[in-house]
C-alpha cells in the first residue's frame, strides 16, 4: 500500500507503547489521530510526529465515546483507513481476590473496547476495500501465568475478536491482525514491578531484572519494536489473522 496521506487512528496514544506506534506511522506519512484520557499526553506525542495529527482525548470505555472519536476524525479528514487498538492496562491478583469489578474493568478496557472500534471502523473499510487493523494483545493472549487470569482472559478474547473479523473481511481488502509483545519498557511494566515490590518486598531492580529475565533476549522489550511490528502488519496486504509475538522468543508461536 502507498502509505502517504492514509488516515490512521490510534488509541492509547499518549504514551508508551501506543506513542511509539504513533511517532511511526507518522514517520511513515500517514495522518495520525490519537486518543487517550490524557490530553496532555496526546500533545506530547503529537509534537513528536512528523505530519499532520488530530488530538481526540476521550475514555474509550465509555459507550458513546467510539462514536465520538470517529466523528472527530471524519469531519476533519475521513474515514478511518488504518486502526490501531492499543489502548489497555494490566491487573495482578489471586483469582480468589479478583472482584467482579476487576474483573468487568479488565473485559470493558481490553476486551469491548476494541471491539467497539473494529465495528465501527468496519463498514468504511468494506466500502472502500481497504483497511488495516491492528490489535496490540499480549503474549497472555497465548499463555496463562499465575495472578493475571482476567488480564490473560480479556488478551485471548481479543486474539479471538481478531482471528473471527479477519475471516470475514479477507475478501473486502480489509487485514486483521494482533500484536502480542511480551514485557515492553512503559509506564505500564513500571507498575508491574511495583506490585512485585509491594508483594514479595523485592527491590526495584530486583523486580524489574526478573521481568527482563521473562524474555529469552533477557531484556525488557522496546516500543519502538512493536512499533515495527505493527508497521509490517500495516504494510502487507497478504497477512491475517494473526498473532505476531514480539517477546524476544519467550512463546514460540
Ligand atoms: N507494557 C507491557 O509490558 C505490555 C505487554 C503486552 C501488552 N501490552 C499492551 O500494550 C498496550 C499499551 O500498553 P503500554 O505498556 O503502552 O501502557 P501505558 O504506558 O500504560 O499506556 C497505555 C495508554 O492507554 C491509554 N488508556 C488507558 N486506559 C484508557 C481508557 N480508559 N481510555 C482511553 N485510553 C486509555 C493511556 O492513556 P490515559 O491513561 O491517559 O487514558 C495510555 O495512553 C496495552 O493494551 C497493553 O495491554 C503491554
Amino acid at each position: 500500500m502507498s502509505p502517504d496521506g492514509r488516515i490512521a487512528l490510534v488509541t492509547g496514544a499518549g504514551r508508551g507503547i501506543g506513542r511509539a506506534i504513533a511517532v511511526k506511522l507518522s514517520a511513515e506519512g500517514l495522518r495520525v489521530a490519537m486518543t487517550a484520557r490524557s490530553a496532555h499526553e496526546l500533545e506530547a506525542t503529537a509534537a513528536m510526529c512528523a505530519g499532520p495529527t488530530l488530538t481526540v482525548p476521550a475514555d474509550i470505555t465509555e459507550a458513546t465515546s467510539t462514536e465520538a472519536i470517529f466523528g472527530v476524525v471524519e469531519q476533519a479528514w475521513g474515514a478511518v483507513e488504518v486502526l490501531v487498538a492499543n489502548a489497555g492496562a494490566g491487573f495482578a491478583s489471586r483469582i480468589e481476590r479478583t472482584s467482579d469489578g476487576d474483573w468487568q474493568r479488565m473485559l470493558d478496557l481490553n476486551l469491548t473496547a476494541p471491539f467497539r472500534c473494529v465495528r465501527r471502523a468496519v463498514p468504511a473499510m468494506r466500502r472502500s476495500r481497504f483497511g488495516r487493523i491492528v490489535v496490540i494483545a499480549s503474549n497472555a493472549a497465548r499463555i496463562g501465568e499465575p495472578y493475571i487470569a482476567a488480564y490473560a482472559a480479556s488478551k485471548h478474547g481479543v486474539l479471538g475478536l481478531v482471528r473471527s473479523a479477519a475471516a470475514e473481511l479477507a475478501a473486502d481488502g480489509v487485514t486483521v491482525n494482533a500484536v502480542c509483545p511480551g514485557y515492553v519498557d512503559t509506564s505500564m511494566t513500571d507498575h508491574t514491578v511495583d506490585s512485585i515490590v509491594a508483594a514479595s518486598g523485592r527491590s526495584a531492580e530486583q523486580a524489574r531484572a526478573e521481568l527482563a529475565r521473562k524474555q529469552p533476549i533477557n531484556r525488557l522489550i522496546t516500543p519502538d519494536e512493536v512499533a515495527e511490528a505493527v508497521w509490517f502488519c500495516v504494510l502487507s496486504g497478504g497477512m491475517s489473522g494473526q498473532g505476531i509475538t514480539v517477546d524476544g522468543g519467550a512463546v514460540q508461536a
